[in-house]
């Protein structure tokens, strides 16, 4: 079970690594490692620890997103994008004037998400960029929208991550993040404390990465701040209109904002 303190709020000085206090600037390395080890058997693990339920989340959050069908220009950044799925998922619903970059800190992850793109034929329609969610390579006003799927809780200085966001929208565009968040379901949420510190580390083991990655993955979720305190972070960055939705008993939720 997981100790009450655990469920603690990221505060912006403090730099928790899973449930280690780290030095901040220690701690994207440590991130960085970990994505390293487990990014050519990320997705499968993916599909493991969350029994394919991430697929629904992301199909909703591409829903959510609703980029245009026609041949209007549209062009996506999806941040922490790892292996390429939201950007892949986006350009498989919208129309032919969609375009996305995928940028992430991790050399490692990018090769995965370089080759699903060239494996799908989708070359021209999605760059991949190394980058930190912190200090985006990109000019100001540069996106109509951009996502974060599972990223962001590993960003060391969170209200820095969603200023960037805010800068590199156009005016008009949209802040869509999909994180991990609360379960509000009495009982669910044993079940899933249950899940996430006895299955999943022993699921990495199985899979041969070990079980250490996934231990910090599921520390970094209860160290997330739960839905409101989340919403007030990303209006203190300038976006409008912010609300969330739960997906499944608010064991994930997509926050939206607009840069009015
Ligand atoms: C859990 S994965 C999510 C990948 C993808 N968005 C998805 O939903 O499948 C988290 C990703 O965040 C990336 N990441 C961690 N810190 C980052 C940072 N400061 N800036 C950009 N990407 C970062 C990792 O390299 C990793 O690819």
């Amino acid at each position: 079970m997981v100790p009450a303190m655990a469920r603690n709020k990221l505060d912006d000085t403090a730099a928790s690594f899973g449930f280690r206090e780290v030095r901040p600037e220690e701690r994207q390395g440590l991130v960085n490692q970990v994505f390293a080890t487990v990014a050519d058997r990320y997705d499968l693990m993916n599909d493991l620890m969350s029994g394919g339920m991430h697929r629904l989340w992301k199909e909703e959050l591409v829903t959510v997103l609703n980029p245009p069908k026609s041949e209007q220009r549209f062009e996506l950044i999806d941040v922490a994008g790892g292996t390429a799925d939201i950007s892949l998922r986006m350009l498989r619903k919208g129309g032919p004037g969609c375009r996305a970059v995928v940028c992430d800190i991790s050399p490692e992850m990018l090769r995965v998400g370089r080759s699903k793109v060239e494996a799908e034929g989708r070359s021209e329609q999605v760059s991949l960029v190394q980058g930190n969610a912190e200090a985006l390579p990109f000019p100001d006003r540069s996106f109509d929208a951009y996502t974060i799927a599972f990223g962001i809780r590993n960003v060391t200085h969170i209200d820095v991550a969603l200023k960037e966001a805010f800068r590199v929208l156009k005016p008009g565009g949209h802040f869509l993040c999909l994180e991990f968040s609360e379960c509000q379901v009495p009982m669910l949420d044993n079940l899933y404390d249950l899940h996430s510190f006895q299955v999943i580390p022993r699921l990495g083991q199985l899979v041969g990465t070990g079980a250490e990655p996934y231990r910090y993955l599921v520390e970094s979720i209860r160290k997330f701040p739960p839905q409101e305190p989340f919403a007030g972070m990303i209006r203190e960055a300038g976006f409008e209109r912010v609300t969330w939705r739960n997906l499944t008993g608010g064991i994930a939720a997509i926050h939206s904002g607009w840069r009015i």
